[in-house]
């Protein structure tokens, strides 16, 4: 069964009675993760990927960044220009934490994993655990490029959301951090004509948002 963003994240929060999250962030995680998951499907269609696998990295997708929704507020400033160096630092606890939070929950063990895993890169320069090359769970290779696709197109309370031509240029130049044969499968898709439905999603999301 495949998850629904909104409904999958408000259940977490709900379960663990997590207070204070500013509703902006919530919707921001909701959105990213509906996103991403699209992203990841298509990728998983046209790579041909069996329906278990498909549905583990949806729906890992679909929350994989449930952990920042722990540090709402003391990071997602509304009002900032851009995240300071304690942020970033603070910021990439969100992996290890949505790990957790999903765990506490009881979700499956495949989903822990591919969301703990979603920051390595393949060059071994990622977080929580440098690993490298094929000692990243495929689930999170996976969800990494579709996820920097993402969120490079959107727009953020800091900056606006890059075209996808700049966008694809970036994913380009750090290429290393990413599993090449799926990033190759990458590229050819985001070339293709069915990927517009996918800009046009980021586009609304995008205009949903808007931030000043
Ligand atoms: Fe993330
Ligand atoms: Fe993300």
């Amino acid at each position: 069964m495949l998850f629904d963003s909104d409904k999958e994240i408000r259940h977490i929060l709900y379960k663990l009675d997590l207070k204070g999250v500013v509703t902006e962030d919530l919707e921001d995680s909701i959105d990213h993760g509906h996103l991403v998951a699209t992203i990841v499907k298509m990728l998983a269609e046209r790579m041909e990927l069996d329906k278990e696998t498909t549905e583990t990295i949806y729906n890992a997708a679909c929350v994989h960044d449930v952990g920042k929704l722990k540090l709402s507020q003391s990071i997602y400033g509304r009002d900032k220009k851009s995240l300071h160096v304690e942020e970033v630092r603070h910021m990439r606890m969100h992996a290890k934490l949505g790990a957790e939070m999903l765990g506490a929950c009881n979700y499956p063990l495949e989903i822990v994993d591919a969301v703990y895993h979603h920051h390595e890169c393949y060059d071994g320069s990622g977080y929580p655990d440098n690993l490298r090359g094929d000692d990243i769970p495929f689930t999170s290779r996976f969800i990494k490029i579709c996820d920097a696709f993402a969120a490079l197109i959107s727009d953020r309370p800091y900056r606006k959301g890059f075209d996808k031509e700049t966008a694809i240029s970036m994913m380009i130049e750090d290429n290393k951090e990413y599993d090449i044969k799926l990033f190759l499968n990458f590229m050819e898709m985001v070339n293709s004509p069915e990927f517009d439905e996918i800009i046009k999603m980021a586009e609304k999301m995008n205009e949903k948002h808007s931030y000043k």
